[in-house]
């Protein structure tokens, strides 16, 4: 058992700092599928960290790796200058992405990675002769982090409200796809749906496409409480976006890298977008990393439009050595792992396991696709989310750690776990759904 350090100096991000302090739950070490707490109980981590820790935690193939490249160099700046890593890191990410789109920008998170792609397409149009096209399209209940740009096209509102008279001008956004009454136990994508995506045109409609850049979404929505898309209903955006010179951003900060059991989403659904933003997994959480794939028609046009330096942009750690060498060293131990096939073969078990929780107190959906799955509690009237969080609380107790927002409780476990710890995570779950009232 460790003491508890002095808690009162960190000002702790989306968090209730005063309830946490009052009541801490600190995590002190992790190796494979576990954490261990601070009062040195093991933790079945059942969200890989925040959504990031794919190949699980403590892996010595990638802590090797930046330790080696440590002694080696440990920066080296990355404008006007180049090193040989972070051009072996791009070559390595871009061999995971869609064909046509193997031109690869580096940032240090998914927030960055949003900002940085909303800045391409608008640079793309300007450098195509069509600086008009500025206005961005969001999505209801969209997460894209935290910048600006990501919080601008983002529906969560509590995300939006205090800033709201500091957003970016000039965004519309989708209706999100959630539809409870059509929708509710659906297994995979839901049937219901695709029609949304036509909301785009009336959008169209209204502004003109030649006002309009890009439209971001994330294919999987994960933060604002796990929303799969429906059947049909990408392909449409796709074909709206194509058919008005409008620019495709998939957000893929949490399906990059074998979330849906393979490489992205856009493989999994067989969709190529414009511009991918990536994080998370891409370095499995061992250094903040980031990374946005651009198709390389854009970056023709841009890198072809200027003399001198053609994108005003980039970040002092873009493709910094440490987080170069963790990312090849990741990508290579998700090939090396079949970590993506063992997400793709174990769904099927996934699946089954989290709709078995059908029936148990509270339940209004259970939804599932890949290695995600959202359970959705009936709020309590006057207290929206306490459900949730008091399951949350018990199955942390219990050594099962979830995410929840809302009345939505997310599970997404490291892709290496096995089918017994699967079944353990939704045991553990339905007997904490028992529990409150
Ligand atoms: C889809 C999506 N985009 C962007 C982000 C922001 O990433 P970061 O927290 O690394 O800035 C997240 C984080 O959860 C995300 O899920």
């Amino acid at each position: 058992m460790s003491q508890t350090p002095d808690l009162s100096h960190l000002w702790m991000p989306f968090t209730a700092n005063r309830s946490f302090k009052a009541a801490p739950r600190l995590l002190k070490a992790a190796k494979g599928m576990y954490y261990t707490s601070l009062d040195d109980r093991q933790i079945l981590d059942g969200c890989a960290g925040l959504w990031c820790v794919n190949a699980g935690h403590g892996r010595s193939e990638i802590t090797e790796a930046i330790i080696e490249q440590t002694a080696v160099m440990d920066y080296a700046p990355g404008f006007q200058m180049g090193h040989p890593i972070a051009f072996e890191a791009a070559r390595t990410v871009a061999g995971f992405m869609p064909e046509g789109m193997k031109k690869i920008f580096f940032t240090n998170s998914g927030s960055e990675s949003v900002d940085t792609a909303l800045k391409i397409a608008l640079a793309y149009h300007r450098a195509n002769g069509e600086p008009a096209r500025s206005r961005l399209i969001g999505r209801e209940r969209g997460y894209h982090g935290v910048g600006f740009g990501g919080i601008s096209v983002g529906g969560i509102s509590p995300n939006r409200k205090a800033f709201a008279n500091a957003l970016l001008p000039q965004i519309d956004h989708l209706p999100h796809t959630h539809n409870l009454e059509q929708n509710a136990f659906s297994k995979g994508q839901p049937a219901w749906g695709a029609h949304l995506a036509d909301e785009l045109e009336r959008i169209i409609a209204l502004h003109d496409a030649s006002t309009i850049a890009a439209v971001i979404v994330e294919p999987l929505a994960g933060s604002t409480g796990v929303l799969i898309p429906p059947q049909g209903y990408l392909e449409r955006l796709r074909e709206i976006t194509r058919k008005h010179g409008i620019l495709l951003i998939f957000d893929e900060v949490i399906t990059g890298f074998g979330r849906l059991g393979a490489s992205t989403a856009s493989e999994y659904f067989g969709i190529t977008p414009d511009l991918i933003t990536m994080a998370k997994g891409i370095s499995n959480a061992a250094i903040p990393a980031g990374a946005v794939a651009v198709s390389d028609h854009i970056y023709d046009t841009i890198i072809n439009a200027a003399s001198g330096i053609e994108l005003f942009h980039g970040y002092t750690y873009s493709g910094h050595p440490l987080a170069a060498a963790a990312i090849k060293a990741t990508l290579e131990l998700y090939k090396k792992d079949r970590i993506f096939e063992n997400a793709k073969s174990l769904s099927g078990v996934f699946e089954q396991a989290a709709h078995s929780l059908k029936g148990e107190p509270h339940i209004i959906d259970i939804r599932n696709l890949g290695l995600v799955a959202g359970i959705e509690l009936a709020p309590r009237k006057d207290a929206p989310g306490a459900r949730a969080a008091e399951v949350f609380q018990i199955c942390y107790e219990q050594g099962v750690l979830l995410r929840y927002t809302g009345d939505t409780i997310a599970i997404s476990p490291p892709l290496i776990i096995n089918e017994e710890q699967i079944k353990h995570i939704f045991t553990v779950l339905a007997g904490a759904l028992k529990k409150i009232k």
